[in-house]
């Protein structure tokens, strides 16, 4: 049985769509195993917390991945566990229609604290009995009061995370907004979690349990080098080399992109060994895959879009030029999508058959931008 996305099978989920498929759109990894990626991932962060939108998001699942959408991004926190659940459900739907497994990159996170399904009556009760009382954490190991990354921690809910899936390994499994800790604790003792959390997550690894890990961020790459919260990839990595050498599987990088986001490629605030540069150019330096997520800026780039950005793409909607500019931009491999409405995921799959933009249609929609 499979277990895991593997390069032969999401090659040959990329091949069932070899005849409608427009250049660019699935991407295969010089690293990590030299998966094949979709241009567009399907997220399912955003909605309440109810049985309603569980089964929406089960339904735009199942469509995405039939338009050609192999990437699914989660995390525990995300509906307060349901978002994982929906995935199941989802997987279990696509094993019946004949997809596998190893077709799909499956991604989640861990990080933030969260009920399980919904919200409980008494939440410093269900902490202290779910968790504390466990001796899972204790309340020093907890930043801003929703955040923790240490290895005990993590174990527990990496196990969660897999029985929600419903799976036996998970493809890429990233720390869920480290930089919140930044706001709280000095950069020494924040690098020291992010050293133990490395050296669990590589232990995980080696367990069969994750294939890669990664940071999925927020502010955290997108700021100028001196912020409080900045990360610094080059110095990141470092720290998975000390802990495994080159071999090590920090391999993937999620930061926000979208036309009103793009500071992996505009903004130079990573020094990698003297240089300064952009995230997009540090990632690749570094062996890192970047995964773009919220490329429609919640729902706010999908409408009322100067006329410029669609004449650059010339597609239909303010939505799929949205969407095209994020899953065309050098140096990000998937643009995370979140749809909750299987008619939003048929939509927006539709741009699967549409080749990713040139460069010279993205330097055009740059320099009109800048003009104001
Ligand atoms: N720090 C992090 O780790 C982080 C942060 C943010 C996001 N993410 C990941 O990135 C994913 C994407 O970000 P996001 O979900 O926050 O926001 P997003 O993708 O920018 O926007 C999602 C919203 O756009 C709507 N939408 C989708 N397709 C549309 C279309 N064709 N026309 C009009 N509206 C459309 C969705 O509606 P429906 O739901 O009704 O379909 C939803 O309300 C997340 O789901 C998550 O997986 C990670």
């Amino acid at each position: 049985m499979d277990t895991h996305a593997t390069q032969d099978g999401t090659q040959r989920f990329a091949a069932r769509f070899r005849a409608t498929a427009g250049e660019g759109h699935f991407r295969t990894l010089d690293i990590a195993g030299g998966l094949t990626l979709s241009s567009l991932g399907m997220g399912t962060y955003l909605g309440q917390p109810d049985e309603k939108t569980d089964a929406a998001y089960t339904e735009a699942i199942v469509a995405a991945v039939e338009g050609g959408i192999n990437v699914l991004d989660c995390a525990i926190n995300y509906r307060m566990q349901r978002s994982e659940r929906s995935i199941r459900a989802a997987l279990d739907e696509l094993r019946q229609k004949g997809f596998a497994r190893e077709e799909l990159v499956l991604c989640t996170k861990g990080g933030y604290l969260t009920p399980d399904g919904g919200a409980p009556a008494d939440p410093n009760k269900y902490f202290y009995q779910e968790y504390i009382q466990r001796g899972i954490f204790s309340a020093k190991d907890i930043a801003a009061g929703c955040h923790c990354m240490t290895p005990r921690f993590l174990d527990d809910q990496l196990h969660r995370s897999l029985h929600n899936l419903g799976v036996q390994a998970i493809d890429v499994y990233y720390l869920h907004n480290p930089e919140t800790q930044l706001a709280e604790i000095p950069r020494s003792e924040f690098l020291a979690r992010i050293r133990a959390a490395f050296t669990f997550l590589e232990s995980a690894a080696a367990k069969g349990k994750i294939q890669h890990y990664g940071l999925a961020t927020w502010n955290g790459f997108r700021q100028e080098a001196q912020a409080r919260d900045s990360l610094q990839l080059a110095e990141l990595v470092q720290l998975a080399r000390e802990i495994s050498g080159e071999a090590h599987h920090f391999r993937f990088v999620q930061l926000p992109f979208n036309l009103a986001m793009t500071e992996a490629l505009t903004l130079a605030n990573q020094s990698v060994e003297g240089r300064t540069l952009t995230m997009a150019e540090a990632a690749e330096a570094l062996g890192i895959t970047l995964i773009g997520s919220a490329a429609l800026l919640q729902g706010q780039v999908a409408h009322n879009l100067p006329p410029f950005v669609r004449e650059a793409f010339g597609l239909e909607t303010d939505a799929e030029c949205a969407l095209q500019f994020a899953r065309s931009s050098p140096g990000i491999t998937t643009a995370l999508v979140g749809m909750s409405s299987a008619a939003h995921a048929r939509k927006n799959a539709r741009l699967a058959a549409v080749s990713a933009a040139t460069v010279d249609q993205f330097t055009k929609l740059f320099e009109r931008g800048s003009q104001g």
